[in-house]
């Protein structure tokens, strides 16, 4: 079976910390969608370890790790990523499998990502700018390059060129100007090391095990409300991040798919533009930015804070079908009483506790349910039945609001600062 693991709100929910621990208890690691716009963050015997298109499984000596035909692979971020880990992790390079079906970013989809979002002004995305909108651009327009075409035969430099023809003009058009010579010498040389990889026709290699009895953990990036179907659109990123990404991400049969893990933060964040609307931008939201560090993994940005949204959450737990919650950062609450947590909308004078169709455009007036806070600091806990009652009742609230039990709890940045609820 495979089970799937998800962020269930704008991402960076500790996908990376929890998938580390889970890894524990699984064969292979599996990441779907997404590429170096993720940022997973591990601590690794106190050693902090930020990934971006590597599975969150390396760290787990027994795991297998493989890089779907979902994602989308810089070569030059990959090689770098490697270098890193390599040096904390021998024998990466045996634990590490690519599919040939994933699709290459290249130095013009980086430009044309930073000359898109230039383009826009004020109404920007906040992309990461690490070429994931073009790249899958060309995937769906037929245009891109797959990892498997760097291999010898299949004439790499030929369509290379003309991809890079394309972009050249279409970067004219913008009236962009970049010196894309100084970054293909990199991007060659990384894609030359990439060829030596273990690259392999990964949904023969998926069945196989999965017909062996071994246990796959589906690991997701983004978080659901940056899915490019069901996100805030426009301000989403370019895949599908929700669990149906997993089948068409990785090539297993729906049949297949197992547990359904759900992260949510105990509050929320989103790093870039758009549609947030419990966002507080006011001294408790700084308090929560500086309370949970909250400044983004790949490029620093500091994140935008504010109370859960239930309303979003069950959203993205419908369309998950999430079985497991994990709650995160519940120990960055500490401080603050009382809590929120919105349980409905305002839109237009009428109450609903669904998604509007355009957040965008739509005046949203959340309502709160309001908490007591916590009389103990949940990091000094070891059980969830020593957590405090006022704690208990926010957890119980958030498993009857979404339908749906939590499982873990994290209450630290540690591998094994988690308590297991049931
Ligand atoms: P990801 O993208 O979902 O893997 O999440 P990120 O790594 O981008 O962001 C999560 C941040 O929160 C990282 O800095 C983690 O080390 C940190 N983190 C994860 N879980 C906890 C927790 O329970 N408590 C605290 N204080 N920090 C956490
Ligand atoms: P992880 O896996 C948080 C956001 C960007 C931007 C939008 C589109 O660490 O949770 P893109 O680069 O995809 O074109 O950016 O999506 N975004 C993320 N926000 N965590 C991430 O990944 C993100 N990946 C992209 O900030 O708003
Ligand atoms: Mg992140």
């Amino acid at each position: 079976m495979v089970d799937v693991l998800l962020g269930l709100q704008w991402g960076d929910e500790g996908k990376g910390k929890i998938v580390d621990y889970l890894a524990a208890d699984y064969d292979i690691i599996a990441r779907f969608q997404g590429g170096p716009n993720a940022g997973h963050t591990l601590y690794i015997e106190g050693k902090k370890v930020v990934l971006h298109t590597i599975p969150s499984g390396v760290f787990q000596p027994h795991c297998l790790n493989l890089i779907g035909n979902g994602v989308v692979i810089d070569p030059v971020t990959l090689k770098k990523e490697i270098e890193e880990i390599v040096a904390l992790q021998p024998d990466l390079l045996e634990r590490l499998f690519i599919s040939q079906r994933a699709h290459l970013i290249t130095p013009t989809h980086r430009a044309l990502d930073a000359a898109s979002e230039a383009a826009k002004g004020k109404e920007k995305i906040g992309s990461t700018l690490k070429g994931i909108g073009p790249a899958y651009m060309d995937k769906t327009g037929r245009n891109g390059l797959r990892v498997g075409d760097c291999l010898d035969g299949n004439d790499f430099e030929e369509k290379y060129g003309k991809l890079k023809q394309k972009h050249m003009e279409l970067l004219k058009q913008y009236d962009y100007e970049v010196d894309i010579e100084g970054w293909e010498n990199d991007f060659k040389e990384a894609v030359a090391f990439l060829s030596k990889l273990n690259i392999i026709n990964a949904e023969y290699w998926l069945e196989a095990n999965i017909k062996d009895g071994k246990k796959i953990l589906a690991e997701g990036a983004q978080g659901s409300m940056l899915d490019i179907d069901f996100g805030t659109y426009p301000f989403v990123t370019s895949s599908n991040t929700i669990a149906a990404g997993v089948c068409n991400g990785l090539g297993i049969a729906p049949r297949y798919v197992g547990d359904v893990y759900g992260i949510t933060k105990a509050y929320c964040t989103r790093v870039g533009s758009g549609p947030f609307p419990t966002e507080l931008e006011d001294e408790v939201g700084e308090a929560l930015r500086k309370a949970g560090n909250e400044f983004g993994a790949t490029t620093g940005r500091p994140r935008r804070c504010g109370w859960i949204d239930l309303v979003a959450l069950r959203y993205a737990v419908m369309l998950s079908g999430v079985n497991k919650l994990i709650m995160t950062k519940t120990d960055v609450l500490d401080s603050f009483s009382p809590l929120c947590a919105a349980t409905s909308y305002k839109v237009n004078g009428q109450e609903t506790k669904e998604m509007p169709y355009d957040l965008c455009s739509t005046e949203v007036d959340p309502h709160y349910e309001e908490f007591a806070g916590w009389e103990k600091p949940i990091n000094e806990c070891k059980t969830y039945e020593e957590t405090p009652e006022t704690f208990k009742k926010y957890c119980s609230f958030v498993e009857e609001y979404l339908g749906t039990e939590i499982t873990y709890i994290s209450n630290g940045t540690g591998r094994d600062q988690l308590l297991k609820k049931s």
